[in-house]
């Protein structure tokens, strides 16, 4: 019998994700190869072995074993594009909203996103790291075990640079793995107000060159991790070519890209993200489908997040069901931050992609799982249950994996597998 550090057997189902390398498109986003009575096999933090449990059993000598009985095993999912490091809470505006305001006049106002600038730049490092812990330890409970993360609301030197600080130490301080993204143009701050292309300078002069120093000698350089940049190309934001000097020079500087694009307005800035070939793009509510053969036939991965449009009341939703028939590679994801989306629920954010995007269930888990680690440049380590891969993984409360997206607003979540370690549930 070979050794093994610790095995998983009596699933109903492993949900295994399994497939060729790359993002998932068409078709193939509804094959899960879900193994019945399956087993995982974990050596350190690597899968080594996938099977059915009886197989498995014969094969193996664990140090440490879980009996699944009977629920469903899955990969932990993945949180490709969210803003949680943050100080204070958007509530005033939440009941602005609800008596009637809009998002884009809460934002036109100097409240939105500068309303939680001026609450972030206030903050020290270890504040930001105290306020977003508990938003980690609610994502690894709802099965969260990789999150990209975003600044952006800092908007300043200085105050973008803790946020980046912030996040290399909550990626040290607690289990859910994380990929930096820096977002220094995610609005034009108050001191630049009418003058964004100044504001630009200093973002490629300064900032830029800055969040590439600290990423050399960080924790993530270290393991492999990208660093991203990112861009709000907006009405109200930056526009296209605003958006362009950004991500050009951030590509010229060894970042990845991703791109917030036709959130409410369709700029073009989706054309020019693909041109400078863009890990991501991200929001696509409102593109046009002449627009989707070309994203079809790109490497980029086109993040929807739909808990954007529930929260803000909005009928619409990003055409999902269009993209994935075209040949688009689809993920899905929370958007988490305190404003258009005040959720940190994948779960959920699948439950309403399934009800309002009318993607099946398999399709919605590939968008949270296989999909969503390509969109932040870690497919081929994370989403999938393959021997090599990263031994992350769930272990549901449930029989069968569509208890993710049908139950509204719960957590079928049971145990919680991070690099071979149980971090939520029992561990026998
Ligand atoms: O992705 N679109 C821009 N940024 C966020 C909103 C951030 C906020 O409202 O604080 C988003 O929706
Ligand atoms: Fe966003």
């Amino acid at each position: 019998m070979e050794p093994c550090d610790l095995l998983i057997h009596s699933a109903a189902q492993v949900v295994t994700c399994a497939g060729p390398p790359g993002p998932r498109r068409g078709a193939a986003m509804r094959e899960l190869g879900i193994i019945s009575d399956g087993a995982v096999a974990i050596r350190g933090t690597t899968i080594i072995a996938v099977g059915p449990s009886a197989e498995l059993r014969r094969r193996f000598h664990p140090a440490r074993e879980i009996n699944a009985r009977g629920r469903a095993v899955c990969p932990g999912l993945v949180d490709c594009h969210t803003h949680i490091v943050y100080a204070g809470d958007r509530v005033a505006e939440f009941e602005q909203r609800c008596a009637g305001a809009t998002y884009q006049e809460i934002m036109a106002a100097g409240g939105g996103i500068l309303r939680t600038m001026r609450l972030t730049r206030a903050a020290t490092t270890a504040e930001l790291v105290e306020a977003t812990l508990p938003r980690l330890q609610q994502m690894l409970r709802l099965g969260t075990t990789t999150a990209e993360v975003k600044t952006g609301y800092g908007l300043a030197r200085d105050a973008e640079l803790r946020q980046l600080a912030a996040i290399g130490l909550l990626a040290a301080a607690q289990p859910v793995e994380l990929v930096p993204t820096f977002l220094p143009a995610h609005a034009v701050p108050p001191e630049f107000a009418g003058r964004a292309d100044a504001y630009i300078d200093l973002v490629i002069e300064e900032m830029l060159p800055l969040a590439r120093d600290w990423y050399r000698v960080s924790s993530f350089a270290a393991r492999s991790i990208p660093l991203f940049a990112d861009v709000f190309c907006e009405r109200g934001a930056f526009d296209v070519a605003q958006s362009r000097r950004v991500l050009a020079a951030a590509q010229a500087l060894g970042f990845s890209l991703k791109a917030h694009v036709d959130e409410f307005a369709e700029l073009g800035g989706l054309a020019m993200a693909l041109e400078l070939g863009a890990t991501s793009v991200d929001h696509l509510d409102v593109t046009n489908p002449v627009m989707f053969p070309a994203l079809a036939v790109s490497a980029t991965v086109a993040v929807l997040l739909p808990l954007v449009s529930l929260n803000l009341g909005l009928s619409h939703f990003a055409a999902a069901r269009q993209m994935i028939d075209a040949g688009v590679a689809v993920a899905l994801s929370t958007d988490a931050n305190p404003g258009s989306a005040p959720s940190l629920s994948l779960p959920l954010t699948m439950a309403i992609a399934c009800r309002y995007m009318r993607m099946l269930p398999a399709e919605a888990l590939l968008a949270t799982t296989v999909n969503a680690a390509h969109a932040i440049g870690l497919g081929g380590r994370v989403g999938a249950i393959m021997p090599g891969m990263q031994a992350d993984l769930l272990v549901l409360t449930e029989a069968d994996y569509r208890w993710l997206m049908y139950e509204l607003g719960g957590s079928p979540v049971e145990r919680v597998i991070k690099r071979g370690q149980v971090v939520v549930g029992e561990s026998e």
